[in-house]
This record gives C-alpha cells, structure tokens and sequence, in this order.
C-alpha cells in the first residue's frame, strides 16, 4: 500500500513539473497526500472525492484529531453509483478543460468492470489527464499452489462486506487501455515494485503474480 502511493506521488510529481495543477484523489478514505500536499504553494488543488457518507466521517475524524484541511483541499461527497463525475466535479470547482490527475487507489479491485470502464472512459475524453490506479490479477495468473491462499483471501475480503468484483491480467489490461486513448502505459508487478523501491523487497517474499499498480495518461 506504501508502494502504490509513492509511485503514484511520484507520477505526480513529474505531471506537476509538466504543468499539472489540479488532482483527484477517487475513493479518498483516509488517504492523506490532500493534508501533505507538497505543491500547494505551486497552485495544486486536491480535490477528495468519496462517498458523501464515508467523507462526512473523515471530516469527523480530522475535526477530533485537531487536522485542518489546507486551503488547496476541495472536499466532493460523490456516489459513484448514482451521481455523474463529471458534472458533480464541476459544481465542485473543478475546470475539466486543464489536465488533471487521478489517484484512484484501492478502489478498482472492488467494483465491476462497467464501472471502472465508464470511469476510465471518462478520463480518456479529458486532454493532458493521468490516471495511476491498482489492480490484481485473475486467479488463473497464479501458479496452482497458491490458488487456495488467494482464494482465501478473497473469501475473507467478501466476508467483511468488500468482495473483489473485478481482476485484470497485464497484457489485456495495457490493450484495453491503449484501445481507450490511453499512452504512456507504466504497469508495475510485484517484482518491479521491490526493484524499485528497495524498502518494499524484504516483504515481497514471492515475486509471482500478484497486485500491480499501474499509470496510463492522456495526450495533451
Ligand atoms: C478501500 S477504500 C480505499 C481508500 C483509499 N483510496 C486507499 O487507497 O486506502 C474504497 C473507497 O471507495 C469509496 N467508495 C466505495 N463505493 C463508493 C461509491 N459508490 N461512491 C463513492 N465512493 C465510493 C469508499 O467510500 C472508500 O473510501
């Protein structure tokens, strides 16, 4: 979890560099980078998009543990299930016409395919967009000697209310995305996650198949 917020910090970085100067955060929880955000003085607003009942909650907690937002933060109660993204973020503030980021974290595991297509649609219709979200593979990827404890894992994800609707593999999920005017496609595995940040390797004892977290962006 570190891991996929680092690399999707780091791809942020590099889109502010590049001009960027809105972001997203899809499916908030108590995702912190809004309370950190390193470029607010650069001009980046945040915009935290949640459910408006799960928001109402953070905002609850922040307010008990003495956390006032920054000034940068646009708080969006959003129900993806019933409300339009697009037209909910605009009476928000947010200026579709400027490139935007998307972190979309911990999310797309736990909705249906529809869904994350109409939301990846929608972010292949905006010039200059970015989006890094993760993912995980079908049970089929795996070698049959660890279907069991996967399969364990997603009984018990399922039993707290939070089944994983939806699995990608890697190679199909790049030509969907290329096939939805998406460029500039960075998957990362297990493996490469532990090549690249070397604190992570002690605990991806198995480099096999596994979480991915992935970057895709729009031409500007
Ligand atoms: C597993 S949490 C991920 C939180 C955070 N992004 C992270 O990476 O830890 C999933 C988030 O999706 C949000 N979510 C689920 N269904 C939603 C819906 N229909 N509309 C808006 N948000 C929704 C939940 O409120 C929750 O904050």
């Amino acid at each position: 979890m570190a891991a996929r917020s680092r690399f999707a910090e780091d791809c942020l970085q590099a889109a502010v560099s590049r001009g960027v100067r809105q972001a997203l955060v899809l499916g908030a929880g108590l995702d912190t980078f809004s309370l950190r955000n390193p470029y607010a003085e650069a001009g980046l607003r945040v915009f935290e998009v949640d459910h408006p009942a799960t928001q109402a909650w953070k905002l609850e907690r922040l307010a008990e543990v003495g956390l006032t937002p920054p000034a940068s933060t646009v708080f969006a109660g959003v129900d993806f299930e019933t409300q339009s993204l697009g037209d909910a973020l605009v009476a928000a503030g947010i200026e579709w016409e400027r490139p935007t980021f998307f972190f979309w974290l911990g999310v797309v595991p736990y909705l249906r395919r529809e869904a994350i297509m109409a939301t990846l649609r929608f972010i292949a219709s905006l010039p200059g967009a970015e989006v890094v979200f993760d993912y995980s593979e079908p049970l089929e990827n795996f070698p049959p000697g660890r279907r069991a404890e996967i399969q364990e894992l997603a009984a018990r994800a399922a039993a707290i209310g939070e089944p994983w609707l939806s699995h990608f593999d890697p190679t199909d999920l790049s030509a969907l995305l290329r096939n939805s005017g998406f460029e500039g496609i960075e998957d990362l595995g297990l493996a490469d996650i532990a090549a690249r940040y070397p604190g992570a390797a002690g605990i991806l004892i198995d480099a096999g198949p596994g979480p991915h977290v992935i970057r895709a962006v729009v031409a500007g």
